[in-house]
């Protein structure tokens, strides 16, 4: 079969790329372009918040980093060596909310799909135009302070993911990849 961006599109681990600054125009489209997802009833059930610069640092320090020492009391200098820097892996991270609102027909789970779908949309622009992207959750994005932080609403928003953006420092290998035969079945 021939090969397009979508057969070979992958994303880099966020420990391995590099965060140099990200030209506000290349953000200006990644985002553009993230939000042109399909939404049942045009509804916008999702929100993004972009974090950058002295952001990453603070949000490390003050929610991510003091967060875990609440959760962990007895984690080590390793543990805490890597808490107090996840944001800063990236140069930009865009954090995906899902916001569903009440609605008489549209049911939250098609809400929810939509969110997911900016998830995907922002991965795939920040990959098309070559840069190292990996969208994430890790144990931060159950946590309601970071909610909270972000201006999502208790027990009703939740983060669809935090999609980190940097620079290749090199090209990712190849992950296993599910066998068509088993997923995809013709009727
Ligand atoms: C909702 C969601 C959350 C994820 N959270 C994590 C995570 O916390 N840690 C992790 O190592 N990978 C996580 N992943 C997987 C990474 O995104 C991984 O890079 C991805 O599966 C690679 O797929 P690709 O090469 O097809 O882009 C998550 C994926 C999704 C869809």
């Amino acid at each position: 079969m021939e090969s397009n961006f979508f057969s070979q599109r992958r994303s880099v681990l966020a420990r391995k790329m590099s965060p140099k600054s990200i030209p506000d125009k290349d953000l200006d489209k990644i985002l553009a372009a993230g939000i042109r997802v399909p939404d049942h009833g045009a509804l916008n059930p999702w929100k993004i918040c972009v974090i950058k610069g002295e952001k990453l640092k603070l949000i490390d320090e003050s929610i991510i980093l003091s967060e875990f020492k609440k959760e962990n009391p007895n984690a080590t200098e390793v543990q805490l060596e890597t808490e107090s820097k996840r944001f800063q892996r990236a140069s930009v991270i865009l954090a995906v909310l899902s916001t569903p609102l009440e609605h008489p027909k549209i049911p939250t789970w098609e809400m929810t799909l939509s969110s997911g779908a900016v998830c995907m949309n922002l991965l795939s622009c920040a990959q098309s135009l070559g840069y190292a992207a990996q969208w994430l959750t890790e144990w931060y994005a159950y946590n309601s302070k970071m909610l909270d932080y972000l201006g999502g609403r208790a027990n009703i928003d939740k983060i669809s993911g935090f999609i980190y953006l940097g620079y290749k420092t090199e090209e990712p290998n190849e992950r296993r990849r599910p066998d068509p035969e088993k997923v995809i079945n013709y009727l």
